[in-house]
């Protein structure tokens, strides 16, 4: 068996915790991250963004409210002032103390042989610093992901960086709004994306749509699935990647 991989009979698919092994752990902390390498996920997402004085922060929304308490806009707020907020008492009493973590403590913690996917929150203004981080960092470039729905922030990793995998993201849930496959395709051509990281809807993502984004030679990776059927259904259709709340949890499922 592929280190990391589902039963050989499977098709091979990268599992990916989503904000760390957030079902079971504070999303977006140390502690989640950790969880997701203790339950085997090949690769473990989380979000970053930009603060006041120019350092990469781990949280998913712009503000702290939801996951932090305290109501502070990250982009209006210093490092520091933000590393006095608890990010971890709001999943339990367990996890108090939790910082909000920088992307150099999430990349300290990747095991030789697992990824990173890093999700640019904020604009391409982010890339310069992203790649010093990464730079100063352990991982091999092939270690880390970066993924973004912003289109800009892809091009402009891609330029700096174009050793490093960068996927964009795309909701396909986007009622009577959706892009068509050809259209995604066009744009991640000219982003000179490594492929298309999209949500995991098979009613828009089906074979045909996947064989297209395949043979335009662009990698398939969907998130966030948390249900069995549909992991297995991703991986019919062709998904790469699965990005997922309970890594441990679904590879058991797809050994089934
Ligand atoms: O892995 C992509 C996924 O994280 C995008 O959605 O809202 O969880 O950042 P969101
Ligand atoms: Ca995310």
């Amino acid at each position: 068996l592929a280190a990391g991989f589902v039963n050989a009979a499977e098709p091979k698919v990268e599992i990916v915790g989503h904000r760390g092994a957030s079902f079971d752990a504070p999303e977006n902390t140390v502690a989640a991250i950790k969880l997701a390498w203790e339950q085997k996920a090949d690769a473990s997402e989380f979000d970053i963004y930009l603060t006041k004085d120019g350092k990469l922060v781990v949280i998913h929304d712009a503000t702290t409210k939801r996951t932090a308490g305290e109501d502070k806009k990250v982009a209006d707020s210093t490092l520091e002032e933000l590393r006095t907020l608890d990010a971890g008492k709001w999943k339990g009493a367990k996890f108090a103390g939790e910082k909000l973590p920088t992307l150099d403590e999430m990349l300290a913690t990747v095991p030789a042989g697992k990824r990173a996917f890093i999700e640019v929150k904020c604009g391409p203004e982010a890339v310069p610093e992203m790649d010093r981080v990464i730079k100063a960092s352990k991982l091999k470039p092939e270690q880390t992901c970066v993924i973004s729905f912003n289109a800009d922030v892809i091009a402009a990793t891609k330029k700096a960086r174009p050793d490093l995998q960068a996927l964009w993201l795309v909701s396909l849930n986007t009622k009577g709004k959706s892009r068509t496959v050809d259209e995604l395709i066009a744009k991640a051509k000219e982003i000179k994306a490594d492929g298309l990281d999209l949500s995991a809807t098979p009613a828009v993502l089906d074979k045909a749509f996947a064989a297209k984004i395949k043979s335009a030679g662009l990698k398939l990776y969907v998130w966030t699935v948390n249900d069995a059927d549909l992991a297995k259904k991703m991986i019919e259709v062709g998904a790469e990647s699965i990005t997922t709340d309970k890594p441990g949890w679904l590879r058991e499922q797809l050994a089934k």
